[in-house]
C-alpha cells in the first residue's frame, strides 16, 4: 500500500541530493512531503534552497565538535524532527556521525547515502579514495544508519565506472549524478512498501 512518506532531511552542504528528492516530490514520482530540512551549519546552502522553497528549516546551534554534534544538540535536533511529524530520516550529505540520540528517537528509520560502494572507502572524499585506490569502478550506496560508520546494512547501490582520465571532481559529479536517480528511488520503494519500514 502507498503512503505519503514524512521526511525529515538532514545535510551539511550544497543540499543536491535533497533538491533531487524535492523535484521527485514536485514531479509527483515520489510520494511524500518534507517535514523538516535541519542542518548542522547555519550557513548551509540545503538550507537556503529550502527556504527558497518555504519549507521548515531548523539549523543546530554552533557545535564544539567536528564529526559529532554534543549529546544534547542531537537531542534537541531528535525533538525538532520528532514535532515535525517526520517518520524517516534521510542523511543527505549530513557530515556528522548519529550517535544515540537521533538513533533512539528513530530506530531503523535513518538512512544515508554515501559516495562509495560500500563497505569500500568509508569516511570522508570517497570518490578520492577510490581514485587513490585505482579501482575501475565505483559508487553510491543507499543504507540504513546504526551507531558504526558507514556500516549499516545496505539497501541499494549503483555502480559508476572510474575513467582514466578522472579528477576527483569530475569522478564526484559522475557519482552524484546517480546518487540522485538512487536516492528518490529508495525513498519511492519504501513509500510503495517494497523496503518496509519498522512499525
Ligand atoms: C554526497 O555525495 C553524499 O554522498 C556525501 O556528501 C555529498 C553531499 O552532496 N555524503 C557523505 O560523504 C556521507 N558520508 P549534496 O549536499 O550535494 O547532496
Amino acid at each position: 500500500m502507498t503512503r505519503t512518506l514524512q521526511l525529515g532531511i538532514l545535510g551539511s552542504g550544497r543540499g543536491s541530493n535533497f533538491q533531487a528528492i524535492h523535484r521527485a516530490i514536485l514531479s509527483a514520482h515520489l510520494p511524500a512531503r518534507i517535514a523538516l530540512v535541519a542542518s548542522d551549519l547555519a550557513q548551509a546552502p540545503i538550507l537556503d534552497y529550502a527556504r527558497s522553497h518555504q519549507l521548515p528549516t531548523y539549523a543546530c546551534p554552533p557545535s564544539r565538535f567536528k564529526t559529532k554534534l554534543e549529546p544534547e544538540l542531537e537531542q534537541t535536533l531528535a525533538a525538532q524532527l520528532q514535532q515535525s511529524g517526520a517518520e524517516l530520516i534521510v542523511l543527505a550529505g549530513f557530515m556528522r556521525v548519529i550517535k544515540e540520540p537521533l538513533l533512539r528517537a528513530f530506530p531503523g528509520r535513518i538512512l544515508n547515502i554515501h559516495p562509495s560502494l560500500l563497505p569500500s572507502f568509508k569516511g570522508l572524499a570517497a570518490w578520492k579514495q577510490a581514485l587513490d585506490a585505482r579501482v575501475d569502478i565505483t559508487g553510491c550506496t543507499v543504507h540504513w544508519v546504526d551507531d558504526s560508520l558507514d556500516g549499516g546494512p545496505i539497501i541499494r547501490q549503483a555502480q559508476v565506472p572510474v575513467l582514466p582520465q578522472d579528477s576527483p571532481e569530475s569522478l564526484h559529479q559522475r557519482i552524484q549524478e546517480q546518487e540522485h536517480l538512487l536516492l528518490p528511488s529508495v525513498l519511492h520503494d519504501i513509500a510503495t512498501g517494497k523496503i518496509p519500514l519498522p512499525e
